[in-house]
């Protein structure tokens, strides 16, 4: 029986010292020495990082994805949406939120004249699909972390509205309930946050609308006045 590649690799003691071959035109760039994975991410520009995402076998979700989904939209946006991770349909396509969940965050943004690619980037917290749509697994996350923290550093959003808990935890470094995280004004390194329900939630439980539309609106306020303390409210 032949083993999976990151398998075979442990296996013959190749691990992860492979990554560290002489970079070509299409690889991402290499570790130096004393650098932590984290660090070289770091230190990406954009089409490094797409291409870190696409090859990405940090953890055992390349085994069954699809291909990566790196995030989609403006590279300038003032706004970053950030999900939890692909779904089916987004592993098919290789972009975040085409499902159905998807079509209900594009009406959301369209409520703020807001449209993906126009002044808005949409990223995942998991660049990969996990099997059968399961949560995300901590070392996933651990693993997926430094991806979603090089695109904010390179877009520099003014708002992260972050839709669910696992990205609401994920970026607020906090185990609290998405109940009690919305409705005020976070940061994560010193960009305002609001959070809110996950769109799929939303599907589910169309009566938390209304709460997810105030969750909007503070967003949209501190958009709006730049104020990193705006209070609750629509
Ligand atoms: N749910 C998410 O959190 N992200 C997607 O891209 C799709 C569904």
């Amino acid at each position: 029986m032949s083993l999976p590649r990151a398998a075979l690799l442990r296996e013959l003691g190749l691990w992860p010292q492979w990554r560290l071959k002489a970079p070509s035109s299409a690889a991402p760039p290499p570790m130096s020495a004393g650098e932590s994975r984290a660090q070289t991410i770091a230190r990406m520009d954009w089409d490094e990082l797409t291409r870190a995402i696409l090859q990405c076998d940090a953890c055992p979700l390349h085994l069954t994805r699809t291909q990566g989904v790196p995030g989609v939209g403006d590279r300038n946006a003032d706004w970053l949406i950030v999900g939890e991770a692909p779904g089916a349909e987004e592993d098919a396509k290789g972009e975040p939120f085409v499902g159905q969940a998807g079509k209900l965050l594009d009406a959301m943004l369209a409520a703020i004249d807001l449209a993906r690619g126009r002044n808005v980037y949409i990223a995942n917290v998991l660049k990969s699909r996990p099997p059968g749509n399961r949560n995300p697994a901590p070392e996933e996350i651990a693993a997926c972390l430094p991806y979603l923290q090089r695109q904010i550093e390179l877009i520099q959003p003014r708002i992260i509205f972050a839709v669910g808990r696992f990205a609401a935890q994920a970026l607020l470094d906090t185990e609290e309930p998405i109940g009690r995280l919305r409705g005020r004004v976070h940061h994560y390194r010193g960009i305002p946050v609001v959070v809110s329900y996950h769109p799929a939630y939303l599907l589910r439980n169309p009566a938390e609308k209304a709460k997810s539309w105030e969750d909007l609106c503070l967003a949209r306020r501190v958009v709006a006045q730049g104020a990193p303390d705006a209070g609750a409210g629509p």
